[in-house]
């Protein structure tokens, strides 16, 4: 017995067609007009979208801060797949001193059989070193298909020549590395000067974090990987002065390849402020980078339509507001950074992007689901309807209209960044 879906638009990043999908166990059988036989259970699509379910890239699950978590690998995949996402890839961290072997087993441990979505790896790299070097090699041959370097946080970021030879190494594996892009230096002495003003409110890690920082990095990173001749990746990009340092690069024939995520599209600096400067309220937007201008948005919504931003993941990495956020209540730089977004990305991108024509839903398709899984390793099991492919399907009713509240949502955390924001769309089915 199979199940068929009829009557729905198929959407890629070539366009739309309507045509049957036959699923058997856990892959698309077939595609194609009358596909129906007895016995089969037909899904009615008509009036609805048929989607390659969502691939988010960037998550950091069972992040811990005060030694607590929010979100698990189950309770962050089971708000995935409400959201529309069917498989993410999180960050397995080296801790400096540590080997990567021992990131990855302790995050298989997390994830293993306690996931509602598939999941993959990136190996974050905090201690270059031959041993790291020779790792790499085997990660690779595991299929581990990308690794991710910081230029900031004290724990993670590392020096230049690491990041050179690091990057010479991917080369020779055919692997890539994705960048955090924050001088975290001039971070540190920012962040110092800061408090020994008295500047100790949330707003002033947005002040602390400014966008020359994040140009800064990214322009460094562009040397270094021209030098090593391979491609990168940036993460979370968030800021007008960084976006234009890739264009230079990209212009140059350069392969950079870039994300950005839904909070630096949709929310601004303001943010931080919204309830007067001396609230707490603002470390709930404590994130790195921080959220930046108008003008940022704007440009990077017009990146993606120009295809020049290829992914936009989350960067989901969720700490209650309560007795999380909250140690960082006297001194902003005890805030723990991050947010949750892993549930609302797919229906925020279609109601902000699509519905108010910044982009077609097959560039939606291409930014969510496609690129990632081109970039990352997953195509055409995933990223695609197509026949032979996993059947990750989602059904998408573009009619529906609902507003956010953090009471409603799945994923494990006491707030939500866009509260009260109205979104289009529901998931009729998630396969
Ligand atoms: O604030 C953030 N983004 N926290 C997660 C770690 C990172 O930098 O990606
Ligand atoms: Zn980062
Ligand atoms: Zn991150």
């Amino acid at each position: 017995m199979a199940i068929v879906i009829t009557n729905g638009q198929i959407v890629s990043s070539k366009g739309i067609m309507v045509k049957d999908i036959r699923i058997v166990g856990e892959k698309i059988e077939d595609i194609g007009i009358d596909l129906v036989a007895p016995n089969d259970e037909i899904i009615d699509a008509k009036g609805f979208f048929v989607l390659p379910g969502g691939i988010d890239v960037h998550t950091h699950f069972e992040a811990e801060a005060g030694g607590m978590v929010a979100d698990t690998f189950t309770t962050g995949t089971k708000a995935a797949l409400v959201g529309g996402t069917t498989t993410i890839v999180d960050f397995a961290e080296q801790i400096k001193g540590g080997t990567l072997r021992r990131a990855l087993e302790e995050w298989s441990k997390n994830a293993t059989d306690k996931t509602y979505t598939d999941y993959g790896f990136h190996m974050t790299i905090s201690d270059w070193n031959e041993n790291t070097s020779k790792e790499m090699e085997e990660m690779v041959k595991e299929g581990i298909t990308s690794f991710k370097m910081f230029f900031a946080y004290e724990d993670l970021k590392v020096d230049d020549g690491s990041i050179y030879e690091a990057l010479k190494r991917a080369k020779e594996l055919g692997t890539l590395i994705g960048f955090h892009c924050e001088n975290g230096d001039i971070i540190d002495r920012l962040r110092k000067e800061a408090i020994a003003k008295g500047k100790l409110e949330p707003v002033y890690h947005m002040e602390t974090r400014p966008p020359s920082l994040e140009r800064e990095a990214i322009f460094r990173l562009i040397t270094i990987a021209e030098l090593a001749d391979t491609p990168i990746y940036i993460v979370h990009l968030s800021s007008k002065e960084g976006y234009d340092e890739i264009i230079k690069a990209r212009k140059k024939g350069m392969k950079i390849l870039a994300e950005t995520c839904p909070q630096y599209l949709l929310l601004d600096k303001d943010c931080y402020l919204s309830k007067g400067k001396n609230s707490f309220e603002g470390a709930k937007y404590v994130i790195s980078p921080p959220l930046r201008d108008e003008e940022s948005k704007k440009v990077l919504w017009q990146g993606i339509k120009d295809e020049e931003i290829d992914v936009v993941a989350t960067d989901h990495c969720a700490f209650n507001y309560k007795k999380q956020k909250e140690l960082g209540k006297d001194d902003f730089t005890k805030i723990p950074n991050g947010a949750p977004g892993v549930e609302n990305r797919y229906k925020l991108i279609y109601t902000y992007g699509v519905t108010k024509n910044r982009i077609t839903i097959e560039r939606l398709v291409e930014i969510l689901s496609e690129n990632p899984a081109k970039i990352f390793g997953l195509y055409p099991k995933k990223g695609i309807i197509q026949k032979g492919s996993d059947a990750d399907i989602i059904i998408f009713n573009p009619e529906a209209k609902s507003i956010i509240r953090a009471e409603n949502q799945v994923q494990n955390v006491d707030y939500n960044l866009y509260e009260g924001l109205t979104q289009y769309g529901k998931f009729e089915y998630v396969f």
